[in-house]
């Protein structure tokens, strides 16, 4: 399998999770998705990281998005380790991890990088949007932990840029100033953004978040 980009549609596939046997866009159904995969079970780094999208749960059914882990471990190492980290994450588990021991999965999504490691997969990341693109990708080696926050940053501001006219500056987050799109003239921007903008550039223009209630620029 070549490199999935964006705007590709995520490869389907059913494989054997702790939640049961999954069929991978049925599954997802009418959802966002975060694929991510980990290195192996029973690893710290990994621990916490599953701990961690356990905690967040809330955070991602706010924003109608599943998540879901994988690593090329058998099906009852991740139970026994959803224990353990269940324990010492002091959180529950409750989302599908993929026991990939046939690789199938991480074939499919590139996942496995041999000249990091020949057996184990990488720390990839995927965010599906519901038509089953992928709309980000990334690969983290496996001396570090990911940033969950960056990744409920990423899907606030493709939800966002999904249906209006902007796009977010560096270091973004929820409910702070946005790009008005180059592709925009200065009349549209007038009726789109009735809270106004800041023409900083004729190619800078930047206008309060557009879909919410209250807010002058910051
Ligand atoms: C970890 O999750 O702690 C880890 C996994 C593989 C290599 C190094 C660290």
């Amino acid at each position: 399998m070549a490199t999935l980009r964006l705007g590709d549609v995520a490869p389907d596939f059913t494989a054997q999770t702790t939640q049961g046997e999954i069929s991978f866009h049925n599954w997802l159904g009418d959802s966002w998705g975060v694929l991510f995969s980990h290195p192996a079970d029973f690893t710290p780094v990994c621990t916490t990281e599953l701990g961690t999208v356990a905690k967040f749960q809330d955070e991602f059914k706010k924003r109608n998005v599943k998540t879901i882990a994988l690593s090329v471990d058998p099906l009852a190492d991740h139970k026994r380790w959803v224990s353990d980290i269940d324990e010492t994450q002091h959180t529950t588990v409750d989302y599908p991890i993929i026991a990939d021991e046939d690789r199938k999965v991480a074939e499919l999504y590139d996942m496995i990088h041999p000249n990091a490691s020949a057996k184990a997969t990488v720390r990839s990341v995927f965010i599906i949007a519901p038509d089953k693109t992928v709309k980000l990708t990334l690969t983290y080696p496996a001396s570090t932990g990911r940033n969950f926050y960056e990744i409920l940053r990423v899907i606030d501001s493709l939800q966002l840029t999904a249906y209006e006219k902007v796009a977010t500056p560096a270091n973004w987050n929820e409910g702070e100033d946005c790009v008005i799109l180059p592709s925009v003239s200065n009349e549209e921007a007038k009726e789109l953004f009735p809270k106004g903008f800041q023409e900083v550039k004729p190619y800078l223009r930047m206008t309060p978040q557009p879909n919410l209630q209250t807010g002058g620029q910051n």
